[in-house]
This record gives structure tokens, sequence and C-alpha cells, in this order.
């Protein structure tokens, strides 16, 4: 046991940072976790401590992390990690967790991230990049819808659109490039064709050189039910994912997250951090890549860890060290169900500052109601603050039962304008021959 990890900073504010927080805190490595900025849940976990200071917030950071004597910094969402926090805190003689700005680009650029999976030969959809309105159009107009439209840079995961007609695809090409809806990140879009099959997610911790393969986890991106409306950051999540089996998952290693591996360290950009693929798995089990990122996933992040029963603080340290070759790690092997409550407005604009009402005092080690944007009020009570605000999660003998748990949870906590899907986990349930609605 190392001493080097008694304080941790972890670098973040939402659902997955209350997970990462409350399981590394678990950690018998650890005596306290700093989380920046965190929320009013990580306020309230045993051994975590919230610094009021932004994520982004480099310098501020830095020197929180000297400050404090912190041994080991995690950074949670992808913002920090493009804008080169690893580099600034590792030059600086200091342990931190993620990739360099430079291998951050598999997230921070989807043309990079394209380019290099054709250079690599990794499955993904074809595509091309435009700048300038007219020829996008040209293009669009050559190919036909259904096709997909995206922002190049970081847009929180709403700078997509899967257009079924050719109007929608011109009408998101205007607002990208004529309009310039997501600012910089849609100064250039990649059009690309789309495919079809199921979305899986799949997270692996990277030294660098070896990976080690998280449990398997599937998104909810779409605001409705049936997968319908506009997409969002994720409106719940569930672990594991039943379409990726073992014959699927080897496919991926091989084909997808090795190649990362060896070309972005072929390239002089090793991978260290989370490597996230989201993944269409064809009905032949052939996975293909829709993006990459370079942090866990969140909202899978929730469910995931609750299955996690090894140290995530030893796995780090493990990564960090360059011996992921020789680190396991051991799953529940019950499933996870995580689902989100969202505030009014999600994915556009929100209202903020509701009460929320309900939230438990203490809960079982089956459950747990993690928060994302939320906020403590001087008086102690709890008000919303974000989009997605908590992400109610349960394991259970098997979906069913993790899915009436997590609902069961989430019914049991009220805010005004409140609202969630009621159809997470729907594929696993197709798959044990259940109804996909309550
Ligand atoms: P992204 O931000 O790239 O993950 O895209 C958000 C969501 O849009 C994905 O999770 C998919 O549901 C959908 N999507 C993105 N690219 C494609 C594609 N080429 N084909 C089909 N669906 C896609
Ligand atoms: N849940 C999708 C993401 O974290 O990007």
């Amino acid at each position: 046991m190392s001493a080097r990890s008694s304080k941790i900073l972890l670098v973040g504010g939402g659902g997955r940072e209350h997970a990462l927080a409350w399981k590394l805190a678990r950690s018998p490595l650890v005596d306290e976790v700093l989380v920046a900025p965190g929320n009013a849940g990580t306020a309230g976990e045993p051994h975590v401590r919230n610094v009021a200071l932004a994520a982004t917030d480099l310098d501020g950071l830095l020197q929180l992390a000297r400050d404090e004597n912190v041994a080991l910094t995690v950074i949670g969402p992808e913002a920090p990690l493009v804008a080169g926090i690893v580099d600034r805190f590792r030059n600086a003689g200091l342990r931190c967790f993620g990739p360099r700005a430079i291998a951050a680009q598999l997230e921070g650029s989807k043309t990079f991230a394209k380019d290099f999976m054709t250079r690599h030969g990794i499955p993904t959809a074809r595509h091309a990049s435009f700048t300038e309105l007219n020829p996008a159009l040209a293009h669009v107009r050559r190919h036909g819808a259904p096709i997909v439209i995206k922002a190049d840079g970081l847009a929180a995961g709403k700078g997509v659109v899967v257009a079924l007609t050719l109007a929608d695809a011109e009408q998101a090409l205007h607002d990208m490039l004529g309009a310039h809806a997501f600012g910089d990140a849609s100064r250039r879009v990649v059009i690309e064709e789309m495919l079809s099959g199921e979305e899986a997610s799949f997270i692996v911790l990277s030294d660098g050189e070896h990976a080690l393969p998280l449990a398997s986890s599937q998104d909810h991106k779409r605001r409705d039910e049936n997968d319908l409306g506009p997409n969002t950051g994720g409106m719940g999540a569930i672990s594991p994912a039943q379409v990726v089996d073992a014959r699927v998952e080897q496919r991926i290693m091989e084909r997808v997250i090795q190649p990362v591996l060896h070309g972005m360290a072929a390239e002089g950009a090793p991978f260290i951090g989370f490597l996230y693929a989201g993944l269409m798995i064809d009905a032949q089990g052939n996975p293909n890549v829709i993006e990459f990122n370079v942090r866990m996933g969140d909202p899978e992040t929730q469910p995931l860890l609750m299955r996690l029963q090894s140290d995530l603080v030893e796995m780090i340290e493990a990564a960090l060290d360059g011996r992921l070759d020789r680190t396991e790690a051991r799953w529940d092997p019950r499933p996870a169900v995580g689902v989100v409550l969202c505030a009014e407005g999600y994915p556009g604009a929100v209202r903020k500052g509701d009460l929320i009402k309900g939230l438990p005092d203490a809960e079982g080690t089956d459950q747990k109601l993690f928060h994302a944007g939320t906020r403590q009020r001087p008086d102690g009570s709890v008000e919303t603050a974000g989009g997605r605000v908590l992400c109610a999660c349960a394991l259970g003998e098997d979906f069913r039962q993790a899915r009436e748990r997590a609902y069961a949870l989430a019914a049991s906590v009220h805010f005004d304008g409140g609202f969630l899907r009621r159809d997470i986990g729907h594929h696993a349930l197709a798959a044990q021959g259940v109804g996909s609605r309550e």
C-alpha cells in the first residue's frame, strides 16, 4: 500500500464526478478526496470536501494541488483535458491521471479522431469535413439522407444531428456553419454516413501501452422514450450492455482499443487515462466507432462504479505506473441501472434554483442517488443547478429488478419541472424477453 495517494484531487462537478468521488473515497489508500467544484452530492459524502474552483481554472487547480499536498489528481470532464491540465500538472512534477492535450484530441477534435481512425484502419463511418456552407450543402445533396452532421469541437454531446431527411440535414448545416450554433465548436463540421445497429459504451483504463477493460455499459442519448427526440448528454445508463458478449468484446479490443493505443504511441501521443469508445455494434456483432471520449462517460460511470468491486485508486496508480498488464478488475456480477432526472428544458436552456425534496438520508449498498446539477443552499437544503440533476442507480439480481429499484429511488425525489425517461434499459429487458415499458 502506498502512502502517496492519501489526498486525492478530483476535477469536475457532475454526476460522473459524484460517483468517482464516492468510489475513490472508499479506498483504504485515501484519507480525503477534494472535489473542484463538486456538487451538493459530493459535499455530503464522507471523506470528501468540495473546493470552489472551476474545472477549467488550471492555475487555481495547480495551486490547490500544491497547497494541499495532493498526491494524485484525477480528471473527470473533457474540457480541462483538452485544455492541457495533465501537461500542466505532470510538467510540474505532480501525479495526474488523464491524457495530455495532444492525446485528448481524440475527443477534442472529431476531424482528428476520424483521420486517426482512417490512418490506423479502425472501423468507423465514412466521413468528410467542411468549414464552408455551400460545399457542405452540396455534399449532403449528393449523398442524401439519412446522414449525420456533427460540430467538430466539444459541444457536451449535443452537437450531433442524425438527419433523417435532406431538409433536416440542410437545416443543421445552416445552424452550424451559418449561425455558429455551437460557437467555435461548429466552425467546422463532420458529415458522416449513418451507422445502424445497437450502441454500446466500452471504456478502458490505459497506461499508454496496455488496456484494462471496464465492464461494458450502454447510454440512452435521446431525450425521449423509444430513442426519440434530440440528443442529450445521456438520459440513463446500464451495465453490462447485453450486446457486448465475449466475442464482441474481443473484437472491440482487437479492432478498436489496441489499434488506438498502438497508433497513439506510434504518433508520439501515448494515451494514458480513461479511453471511452462509443460504438455501434452491427447485426453481425462487428463494432464501428461512433466517437472517442478521453474520460469516463456520464451517466455510464454511475452504474459502472456501483458494480466495481476493486479499488479504483489502485487501478489508477497501476495505470500511472505502467503495470496494467498485471492488474485485474473485479465486478459485481449483478447488473446496474441508472436513471437520470432532468430539469425542465433539458437539453436546451434549463430552469434552475428549484428545491429538491425527498433526498434520502441513508442509502443501502445496492442503491445510490448520485447528484449532478445540484447546489446546497445556505440553509442546507438542495436546489437544482443544471440540466441533468440526479442519477438514481441500483443493482438487482436481474435487469428487471435493478430497473424497478432505480425507478423507485427516482420516484422518491421531486423538484418542479423534473422529468425522466421511463424506458432506461429497454434493450436489456427485450433481450430478457420482458416488455420494455413498465
Ligand atoms: P456523438 O456525440 O458523436 O457520440 O453522437 C451522439 C449520438 O448521435 C450517438 O450516440 C449516436 O446515437 C448518434 N450518432 C452519431 N454518429 C452516428 C452515426 N454515424 N450513425 C448513427 N448514429 C450516430
Ligand atoms: N454518456 C456519453 C458521454 O459521456 O459522452
